[in-house]
C-alpha cells in the first residue's frame, strides 16, 4: 500500500528579504537576474515582508513599503506572489488578510496601494481593493492599474 503523504500546514508569518525573494523573483521576474527581483528598500528597518511557509518552503509572499498616496500616510503593496503550483488554494488570500491585519494592528497607517497586473485585478477586487487609475505600462512587466484599499 502506498505512503500518504501529508502537506505541511502553511504558516503565515512576517519575514525578512532573503526568506521570500527567491519566489518574487520566481513568479514575478521569471528569466531576469535575481538582482531586478530585489528593492532598493528590502533591507530598510521600515520595510515589512511576509510570506507563507510549508516548513521552510515559502509558498506566497509580499511586500510593504512606506509610502503616501495624494498625501496621506500608506504603504504601498509589491512583490505579491503565490507558487505556481501553490495557486488557487487560498494561500495568496490568508496572506493578503494576514499582512492588512498586520497593519491595522501594529501601526498607525490604513492606507494601501498598488500597482497591479491588469491580469490580478481580480484577486485585489476580491479582497475589497478598488482601481484609482487608467491602465498603463510598466516597461518590462506590462499593463497594470493603480489599486488601493481604505483599512477599516
Ligand atoms: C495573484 C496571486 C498572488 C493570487 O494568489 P492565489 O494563492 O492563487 O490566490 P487565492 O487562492 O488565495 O485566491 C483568493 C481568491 O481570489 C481569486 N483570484 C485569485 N487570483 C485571481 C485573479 N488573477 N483574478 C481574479 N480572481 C482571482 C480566487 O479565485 C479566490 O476566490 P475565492 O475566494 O472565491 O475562491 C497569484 O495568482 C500569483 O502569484 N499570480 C502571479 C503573480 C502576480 O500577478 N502577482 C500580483 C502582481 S500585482
Amino acid at each position: 500500500m502506498g505512503q500518504i503523504k501529508h502537506m505541511p500546514t502553511p504558516v503565515t508569518r512576517t519575514a525578512c528579504a532573503r526568506e521570500i525573494i527567491a519566489l518574487r523573483h520566481a513568479v514575478l521576474r521569471p528569466g531576469f537576474d535575481v538582482a531586478d527581483a530585489v528593492y532598493p528598500e528590502d533591507d530598510d528597518p521600515t520595510t515589512l515582508h511576509f510570506g507563507c511557509f510549508e516548513a521552510d518552503r515559502c509558498v506566497a509572499c509580499v511586500t510593504l513599503l512606506p509610502s503616501e498616496l495624494d498625501s496621506e500616510p500608506a504603504y504601498q503593496l509589491r512583490g505579491m506572489a503565490s507558487a505556481p503550483d501553490r495557486r488557487g488554494q487560498g494561500l495568496g488570500a490568508a496572506l493578503l488578510d494576514f499582512t492588512e491585519q498586520h497593519v491595522i494592528t501594529r501601526t498607525p497607517i490604513r492606507l494601501l496601494w498598488c500597482n497591479a497586473r491588469t491580469s490580478a485585478t481580480g484577486f485585489y477586487q476580491h479582497h475589497g481593493w478598488r482601481i484609482i487609475s487608467d491602465q498603463f505600462e510598466i516597461p518590462t512587466v506590462g499593463p497594470h492599474f493603480r489599486m488601493c484599499k481604505q483599512l477599516t
